[in-house]
């Protein structure tokens, strides 16, 4: 998969040196090229925002700048996604939709955020999508540039060492919150690791793990229980 990453802070961008998505680029599964916005500005102070129209604070990124930078980059068939708080819910189920894609292009913006023209005009020639991480307003779009490469590049084939480890995970496929793990030593501080997993009992592990997941899931997280499909429990579940 080829990533571009257009941000007027490149070096926001260096953790994605490091780690997973380190490695998967020197194996050559992630080809991912991070950009300076200035470089497509053309005037001596690399101006890349104004005033908005209509008045108010802040400022908005130029759609002129954006336009040249984008239509460098943009390949055929590249979708262009817009981290904004504004954006529909970035969830595993959108990693999942962009992991099958050959050229995602992400586009930080700064400010009170991009010229709205920008979104529009390549919308009508291409795929865009604006993702919003959650309900809160950070500074740019540095940071979900950071968490939609890493979510989608694990799962991306080969950059996970274990696929195995990704099909029981929170926002898996059974939609509940993962349950909670446990390593060695067998006791710390006075807490006991739960007798079941010791129990070396295949099955009894296999069902304490999904009660303990659903339980989970019910405190934590109501909206997602009550988003499962009824015909995916059995009847041990119903009893949790
Ligand atoms: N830019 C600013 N706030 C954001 C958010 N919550 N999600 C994605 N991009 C953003």
């Amino acid at each position: 998969m080829r990533v571009d990453v257009v941000s007027i802070f490149p070096e926001y961008l260096a953790p994605l040196e490091l780690s997973l998505v380190g490695k998967a680029r020197t194996a050559g599964l992630l080809d991912l090229q991070v950009h300076d916005l200035r470089t497509w500005t053309d005037d001596r102070h690399r101006t890349v925002d104004d005033t908005p129209f209509g008045g108010g604070a802040g400022m908005v990124m130029r759609p002129d700048v954006w336009g040249r930078a984008l239509d460098d980059v943009l390949t055929p068939g590249a979708h262009l996604i817009v981290p904004s708080p504004a954006g529909a819910p970035f969830t595993q189920r959108t990693a999942e939709a962009l992991a099958t894609e050959q050229h995602l292009v992400v586009a930080c913006g700064r400010y009170e955020g991009i010229d709205a023209r920008v979104a529009e005009h390549y919308a009508a020639r291409g795929r865009v999508t604006e993702l919003s991480l959650g309900d809160y307003v950070l500074n740019g779009g540095e940071v979900a540039a950071l968490v939609v490469v890493e979510a989608v590049a694990r799962l991306l084939p080969g950059v996970v060492g274990n696929p195995e480890s990704l099909v029981e995970e929170s926002h898996g496929a059974a939609g509940l919150l993962e349950y909670p793990v446990y390593t060695k030593p067998a006791t710390w501080q006075g807490h006991a690791v739960p007798d079941v997993l010791l129990s070396g009992h295949h099955a009894r592990i296999e069902r304490w793990r999904r009660d303990e997941a659903l339980r989970r899931t019910a405190a934590r997280r109501p909206d997602l229980l009550a988003a499962l499909d009824v015909a995916a429990l059995d009847r041990h579940d119903r009893a949790v």
